[in-house]
């Protein structure tokens, strides 16, 4: 019997990968570069599972040009906000995602760019590189301290929850704001703003952990960006759109605020030339939150189980968009 085709728009670690080859006629992109739009249309023709990444946009034309067969979509990443959802359910088919596997990781890159932000690591690399290290100064690159400074996170999902709990051991007072006002973060003694305005004008870091949805396109604004302290932090392990790229600038560069780390950005990649990336108070680094070894293998194994769920007529475990199973293909 022969096997269902699937594309797969990018080499993923092998633990997935070989998954998918054993189960399935893959077909597997095998450039870094994302394949380019008419390539795409053109090679998810007649698959039956396709396994993506946050770099693949996959909308109604993509999904059309697969074909009535097309079942799943295994996006390789808990984001999603690269699939158009609506069109999927409305064509039946499933969306898969891979949260869990890699929220402590994500976490852990939230809290290094906290603290590489407050002690000024990438002015101090700059700083050494340049010749510029002669003796020890008392007042050169002096930061602010971490220890008992308010951390407000923006979003109680996963993510913000283990930030939360790395910030307790560095005796940080959390605040958040979740819009769905959950509770689960006061169970490890963080405190549940009422508004995000008082976070604001609260907090000494903010870290944004929320989804891309056109309700946070952009969360972080001119206005946000004015309520906030002048001596604010800002950490983005998010999705780059979630802050407005100009905005960042002006209050950077104005030292509204004073500080900004970014994995992500808008746009993404961001070009070497690009006026953040002329600021010394603003660090930032190539969307590497789930960029561990272990992680992106368990993201790939998670991925591959989705997508040969999906191609099998079943549930997969991490469904995104459970209304497509009132009408699922
Ligand atoms: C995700 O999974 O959404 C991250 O941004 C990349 O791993």
């Amino acid at each position: 019997m022969s096997k269902p085709k699937v594309f797969v728009t990018r080499l993923i670690p092998e633990a997935g990968l070989a998954m998918v080859r054993n189960a399935c006629d893959a077909e597997i992109w095998p450039e870094d570069m994302p394949p380019p739009r008419d390539i795409l249309l053109e090679k998810v023709r007649g698959m039956v599972g396709l396994l993506p990444l946050l770099a693949d946009r996959i909308d109604g034309e993509v999904m059309d040009s697969a074909g009535s067969q097309l079942k799943i979509i295994s996006n390789y990443a808990v984001g999603f906000d690269n699939i158009d959802i609506q069109a999927a359910t409305d064509r039946g088919i499933l969306v898969g995602n891979t949260p869990g596997v890699l929220t402590e990781t994500t976490a852990d890159l939230a809290f290094a760019l906290l603290m590489a932000a407050a002690r000024r690591f990438g002015e101090g690399i700059d700083y050494i590189r340049a010749d510029k290290w002669k003796t020890f100064k008392p007042m050169e690159l002096l930061g602010r301290d971490i220890h008992h400074a308010t951390l407000g996170i923006i979003g109680m999902g996963r993510i913000g929850f283990e930030v939360a709990r790395r910030a307790r051991g560095f005796d940080m007072e959390v605040i958040y704001y979740d819009h769905r006002r959950v509770e689960k973060g006061e169970t490890i003694g963080a405190t549940m703003c009422r508004t995000l305005d008082e976070l604001f004008e609260r907090a000494d870091f903010i870290s944004l952990h929320v989804p891309l949805t056109p309700e946070t396109h952009p969360l972080i604004d001119t206005a946000a960006l004015a309520k906030m302290k002048d001596t604010a932090i800002l950490i983005n392990t998010s999705r780059g759109p979630v802050v407005d790229s100009d905005a960042l600038y002006e209050a950077l560069s104005s030292k509204k605020i004073a500080y900004a780390a970014l994995d992500v950005t808008d746009p993404e990649p961001l070009p070497p030339d690009h006026k953040l990336m002329t600021l010394p108070n603003c660090l930032v680094i190539p969307h590497v939150g789930s960029a561990t070894v272990a992680t992106r293998s368990r993201m790939a194994v998670m991925a591959a189980e989705n997508l040969l769920a999906g191609i099998r007529g079943q549930v997969p475990d991490h469904l995104v968009n459970p209304d497509v199973l009132a009408h699922r293909r």
